[in-house]
């Protein structure tokens, strides 16, 4: 299959550029470089250049008359850039999402996969959630999220595009081959905070929050290995159709995360045994906007397109590890 793939520079897209690769197909990458790194692109098909612009996406269609689907993964995604820029991020995430999505069914490609997130779910006791779970969105950010889900499900409800959602849990880890992984200099992360912690790159690790009513009072998350996260992308490309089918509707929604939910105390503690020494703590109370966390309820992944994640978390952990090491060869920067 030929997939376009929007944001194929960035960190998950050019994993799952990869990931595509693997498995036989052929990505298209168009990217505007606003974040991405060039070198991720690799030798991949490549156009430089903006989502909205209409003129550049009939150039691809006619360059490419296979298309079978696309991946829309560009987006701008720093929460607190967020909320400091909404109009930025409404303009990029939302409305030029909306030009791509009208191009792409006048152009007679109508097969979208979008990139949501768990960030929309509002904290539900116990803390697993399903599609069906309710929303609470915390940042402009994760409301241009919702926003498109609700744009791509009325898209689809009255013209040709169909959608499937993926809503990502918390993707951590790099390319298993290593040629792309975490790029920002400073990540905000948690993960990328550890590395940087253990590589002696800042003084401490600092826990925010430590009187959450979870098992040790520390946030939880769903960390997915992002090789897992671009697998499945692989599966929903291969399954669109079937996926929509199976639901008997025009767009559905898919958690993509392990199922597993893991404290801050209980990542670090992992962290420590793949580092193999103790990393220096402190702790202070939640960052604003900060929230207790979710983790997925998989049955609907697993049901509609057969995949579950593999990977562990130590994997995923040793493999971020491993990128810090490489990343200045690629980068040229630490
Ligand atoms: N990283 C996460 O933790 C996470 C979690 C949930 C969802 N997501 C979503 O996954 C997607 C990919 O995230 P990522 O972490 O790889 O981010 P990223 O910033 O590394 O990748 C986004 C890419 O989009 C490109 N881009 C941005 N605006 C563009 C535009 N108008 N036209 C063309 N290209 C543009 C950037 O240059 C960048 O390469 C995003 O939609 C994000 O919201 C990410």
């Amino acid at each position: 299959m030929k997939v376009l793939l929007t944001g194929g520079a960035g960190y998950i897209g050019s994993i799952t550029a990869k990931a595509l690769e693997e498995a036989g197909h052929t990505p298209v990458i168009l990217d505007s470089l606003l974040s991405g790194p060039r070198a991720f692109v690799r030798d991949r098909i490549f156009y430089e250049g903006d989502i909205a612009d209409r003129a550049l996406l009939g150039r691809i269609a006619e360059e490419h008359p296979d298309l079978d689907a696309t991946i829309h993964m560009a987006a701008r995604i720093v929460v607190p850039e967020s909320v400091e820029k909404p109009y930025e991020y409404y303009r990029d995430n939302v409305a030029k999402s909306l030009e791509l999505f009208d191009e792409l069914t006048a152009l007679g490609l109508p097969r979208v996969l979008f990139s949501s997130s768990a960030s929309l779910y509002a904290t539900k006791d116990g803390f697993e959630v399903t599609e069906e779970d309710g929303l609470g969105t915390g940042s402009p950010y994760a409301r241009t999220k919702l926003m498109m889900e609700l744009v791509l499900q009325d898209l689809a409800a009255s013209t040709d595009l169909r959608a499937v959602i993926l809503r990502y849990f918390n993707p951590i880890g790099s390319d298993p081959g290593l040629e792309s992984g975490i790029y920002v200099k400073e990540p905000s992360h948690v993960l990328g905070q550890l590395v940087l912690a253990a590589r002696g790159q800042k003084p401490t690790f600092t826990i925010t929050g430590t009187d959450l009513p979870t098992r040790d009072g520390t946030g939880i998350r769903d960390y997915i290995h992002v090789w897992d996260l671009a697998r499945a992308h692989v599966r929903a490309v291969e399954k669109f159709d079937d996926v929509l089918a199976e639901v008997a509707a025009p767009s559905t929604i898919i958690n993509v995360g392990t199922g597993d939910g893991v404290t801050v105390r209980e990542l670090v503690a992992s962290f420590e045994k793949v580092f193999g020494s103790s990393v220096p703590l402190t702790e202070a109370p939640p960052r604003p906007g900060d929230v207790v966390g979710a983790y997925a309820n998989v049955d609907k992944a697993a049901e509609l397109l057969g995949w579950r994640a593999e990977l562990s978390i130590d994997e995923a952990i040793a493999s971020a590890l491993a990128w810090a090491e490489r990343r200045q060869e690629i980068l040229g920067y630490e």
